[in-house]
């Protein structure tokens, strides 16, 4: 038998993983929707690659779910470059960015994850690396500590966040790019859906195709795990083949309503209409009352209820909308 190496991680371990890295798509052709960035960021890479200079500085925000880890990595295998992953809190001290900034290669692409939550200190030191490729690292401590400047390669730094408000305003400034990800309509859910489902080998006609597509949030990491589980449900309690009743009764199976609201966004919902007469109420009143953080009702729960017009956001706090009113059977 292989011998396992229980320390290093190891992506192939990992089902979920696994699958959900063969389903990306690799090239910004075989990537389905978010068209504008699409098209802007093909001519982007275009250009920097006539100039033979690495791509400026990119900046992807939006909700979570939506592709932005996928785009660094296209991004990267279109450039022809080398890919770093990392994320804001793996990076704890300035040294632990100097490391990985020193290890780059000419054009390689550093990919940081919630680049929002990057520490101060750390931020401080990736201002002139971005600006100028310079790393200003100090050594020694009190009279004796000297500062020395290395030069670092020429590197693109893709940051992706959830929330671009929370970012500085030095670091935002520093990017060249800044693109935003928008939900996906259910026509480009439905087709992601379907080049999952062909790639998994699942069978699934259109309509199931596009049941699992309305109910997913305009998210394709929510459609891709719906597929998975309605898949199981049409292999037990039919013959696999995924249609629209079978996807339905999964669905519901799963508690997720014709809308795609799951239990989390009823409760929002109900929280805000049965205890704040449907509101305004602020958003940490209502993080508290049902039991979840203000940041994930902000980045999670909020863009698709907003989106759905089932929420609205006042200078108050938030409100319900007729429409919520009407999908819960609920009296105004
Ligand atoms: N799988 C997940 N997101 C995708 C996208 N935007 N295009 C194609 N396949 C995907």
């Amino acid at each position: 038998m292989e011998e396992e190496n229980l320390l290093v991680p190891n992506i192939q371990n990992n089902e979920e993983e696994r699958s959900e890295f063969s389903l990306r798509p690799k090239t910004l052709n075989e990537y389905i929707g978010q068209n504008k960035v699409k098209e802007n960021m093909k001519v982007y890479i275009e250009a920097a690659k006539k100039r033979g200079e690495p791509l400026d500085h990119v900046l992807l925000y939006g909700p979570p779910g939506l592709g932005k880890t996928t785009l660094a990595n296209i991004i990267a295998m279109e450039m022809n470059s080398n890919i770093r992953i990392t994320s804001g809190p793996a990076i704890e001290k300035p040294g632990d960015l100097a490391a990985l900034l020193t290890n780059l290669s000419p054009n390689d692409v550093l990919f940081i994850d919630e680049i929002h939550r990057l520490n101060r200190s750390v931020e401080e030191i990736l201002y002139p690396a971005l600006e100028d490729y310079n790393l200003d690292i100090i050594i020694g401590k009190g009279p004796s500590a000297r500062s020395i400047r290395l030069d670092l390669p020429k590197f693109t730094l893709v940051g992706a966040t959830t929330r671009a408000g929370s970012l500085t305003t030095p670091l935002r400034d520093r990017f060249g790019i800044v693109s935003r990800l928008e939900l996906y309509s259910d026509e480009q859910l439905k087709t992601i859906v379907k080049r999952s489902a062909e790639i998994l080998n699942i069978k699934i006609d259109e309509t199931g195709a596009l049941e699992i597509a309305k109910r997913s949030r305009g998210t394709p990491r929510i459609a891709n795990r719906l597929l998975k589980r309605v898949r199981d449900y049409a292999l037990v309690l039919s013959d696999g083949n995924i249609t629209k009743d079978i996807a339905d009764i999964a669905l519901q199976k799963l508690e997720i309503d014709q809308m795609g609201l799951d239990n989390i966004d009823r409760k929002i919902l109900e929280s805000i209409i049965i205890n704040y007469a449907g509101g305004p109420v602020g958003i940490e009143t209502l993080a508290s009352t049902i039991g979840e953080e203000v940041e994930t009702i902000e980045d999670v729960y909020e863009p698709y209820l907003m989106q759905k017009g089932f929420i609205g956001r006042t200078p108050r706090g938030r409100v319900v909308l007729p429409k919520a009113y009407e999908h819960l059977n609920m009296q105004q």
